[in-house]
C-alpha cells in the first residue's frame, strides 16, 4: 500500500520532535498501520537551516498555504501554534478536502466550534490529542475509554511549565523568573510564557477536556483563571506544614447549579498522587460514576512527549480515513446535535475550602474575633496555625483552614476580617481540594 501524505506547519519543538519520531519509528508504524507515512512537504520559518528533514526527499517552503494546497498532501499537521495564522490554515486545508492533526490549544479552545463545524461539513477528520497534557492519551481515554460513563468531574495539573515552576521553588527554593528561564530553554513554555504563568494555557485545555466530559461547547471565555505567579515560598512552606502541597490545578466539575469551571493554584493533600507529580509532569484525575476516579499521568511538554500524541493522531487519522463519518468517534466525543447548554457557574457560586493567611496583631483575642467573623457566616474552620512573632514585630502570621464554602460567602467574610483594626493588610487565600 501506498504511504500516506503528510504535510507539517511548523518546524519547532513540537514539529521536529514529530519528524524525529516519524523517522525513528518508522518500522514500527508501518507494523501498526500496515501502510508508511511520508512526510512530503514542510513548512516552516529557516527551513533551509533545519537538517531534521531530507531537502532530497521533502519538499520545503516558508509558505504554510503551499502546504495545505498541495494536492498531494492528505493529512496536515499544523505545530505552529497561535490562533489567527493556524485558523486560517486549518480553515482552508479543511476547504481543500484534507484531514488535520494540531497540537494547537488556543486554536481548539477558541475557534473549535467554527472548525468542527468545517470539518463535518467536508468529512475530514479533526484531531487534537497533542493539545491537551502533552503526551498522555487523555483525550483518547475520555473520548472513548470513558465513553460508558456519566463524568462528574475532572481535576489536572495540565500546565508543565508551572508545575516545573512550583517543583523547582518548593524544593529547591529557586527564583521564579530563573526556573521559567529554564523552562523555556527546555521548550516546554509557550511562545508568549505568560500562557503558562498567568493559568491561560491551563484554561485553553481545560475548555476541551470540560467540552469532553460534560458534551458542552468550547467555552474558554467562562473559565474562571488564575496563574501561579503570586504563589510565594512562604505559602508553599505554610501549607506543606499543614500537610498540603500547592498545585496548579484546572477543575470542571459538574455541581446541581452548573459546571465548574477553574483554574487555579490549590492546595490539595500531599497523600494525593496528584500532589506528587513533579516537575514538568501532567496528570489528569478523572471522577465518573461507573470507573470511580481513573488517573492519566505523564510528560506535558517537550518535544518527543508531545510528538508522541500527534503522531499516534495521524495514525488514528489514517485508520479512520475509509470510515462512513457515522461510525466515526465523533470529535468532541458527543454527537454534535446532542451537546448539551448547561449554564457555566460564576466563581462566586463555586464550593471550594481555603487556605487563608493573614498578618494578625500579636494581642490576646484577635483569634477569637476572626473566628466570631466566621461563625457569624456559618464557616467552619479545620486549621489554625500561627506563627510566632518575628522579634521586634508586633504581627503574628496567621493561617488558617477553612471547610467547603460558597465562594461569595467567603468574599463577605474575608471582607469584614480585612476591616478588622487588629489584621493587617490583605488576606491571601488560595482554594484548596480534598479531591476524595
Ligand atoms: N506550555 C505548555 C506547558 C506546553 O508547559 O504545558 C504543552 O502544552
Amino acid at each position: 500500500m501506498e504511504a500516506v501524505k503528510i504535510g507539517l506547519l511548523g518546524l519547532g519543538t513540537v514539529g521536529g520532535g514529530t519528524a524525529t519520531v516519524l523517522l525513528r519509528n518508522a518500522e514500527e508504524i508501518q507494523r501498526r498501520l500496515g501502510r508508511g507515512i511520508e512526510v512530503s512537504h514542510v513548512a516552516g520559518l529557516g527551513i533551509a537551516q533545519q537538517s531534521i528533514v531530507d531537502p532530497a526527499k521533502v519538499k520545503l517552503t516558508e509558505d504554510a498555504f503551499e502546504v495545505v494546497n498541495d494536492p498531494e498532501v492528505q493529512i496536515v499537521v499544523e505545530l505552529i501554534g497561535g490562533y489567527t495564522l493556524a485558523k486560517d490554515l486549518v480553515l482552508k486545508a479543511i476547504e481543500n478536502g484534507k484531514h488535520v492533526v494540531t497540537a494547537n490549544k488556543a486554536l481548539i479552545a477558541t475557534h473549535g466550534s467554527e472548525i468542527m463545524k468545517a470539518a463535518a461539513a467536508k468529512g475530514v477528520m479533526v484531531s487534537y490529542e497533542a493539545a491537551v497534557a502533552g503526551g498522555i492519551p487523555i483525550i483518547k481515554a475520555m473520548r472513548e475509554g470513558l465513553a460508558g460513563n456519566r463524568i462528574q468531574w475532572v481535576a489536572g495539573i495540565i500546565n508543565g511549565t508551572g508545575n516545573f515552576i512550583l517543583t523547582e521553588m518548593r524544593d529547591r527554593g529557586s527564583d521564579f523568573n530563573d526556573v521559567l528561564k529554564e523552562a523555556q530553554r527546555l521548550g516546554y513554555a509557550e511562545a508568549d510564557p505568560t500562557f503558562d504563568v498567568e493559568g491561560v494555557d491551563a484554561a485553553h485545555k481545560l475548555t476541551i477536556l470540560a467540552s469532553l466530559a460534560f458534551g458542552i461547547d468550547l467555552q474558554f471565555d467562562k473559565i474562571y483563571t488564575e496563574g501561579i505567579s503570586k504563589i510565594t515560598t512562604e505559602d508553599v512552606n505554610y501549607a506543606a506544614e499543614l500537610g498540603y502541597s500547592i498545585k496548579h490545578l484546572g477543575i470542571a466539575l459538574k455541581a446541581e447549579e452548573g459546571i465548574e469551571l477553574r483554574v487555579h493554584p490549590t492546595l490539595i493533600p500531599e497523600k494525593r498522587l496528584l500532589a506528587n507529580v513533579d516537575g514538568v509532569m501532567n496528570a489528569v484525575l478523572v471522577y465518573a460514576d461507573a470507573v470511580g476516579p481513573t488517573l492519566y499521568y505523564g510528560a506535558g511538554a517537550g518535544a518527543e512527549p508531545t510528538a508522541s500524541a500527534v503522531v499516534a493522531d495521524i495514525i488514528d487519522t489514517i485508520r479512520g480515513m475509509n470510515v462512513p463519518v457515522e461510525q466515526k468517534v465523533p470529535l468532541l466525543g458527543f454527537q454534535p446535535e446532542a451537546m448539551r447548554n448547561i449554564p457555566i457557574l460564576p466563581i462566586e457560586a463555586t464550593f471550594t475550602s481555603f487556605y487563608l493567611r493573614m498578618n494578625a496583631e500579636d494581642k490576646p483575642g484577635v483569634l477569637a474575633e476572626v473566628s466570631e467573623v466566621f461563625a457569624d457566616h456559618k464557616i467552619s474552620l479545620e486549621a489554625v496555625l500561627q506563627k510566632e512573632a518575628v522579634k521586634g514585630e508586633s504581627w503574628v502570621k496567621l493561617v488558617l483552614l477553612s471547610q467547603q464554602v460558597r465562594e461569595e460567602k467567603m468574599n463577605v467574610a474575608i471582607k469584614e476580617i480585612e476591616a478588622l483594626s487588629a489584621i493587617k493588610g490583605e488576606v491571601v487565600r488560595i482554594r484548596m481540594e480534598r479531591l476524595g
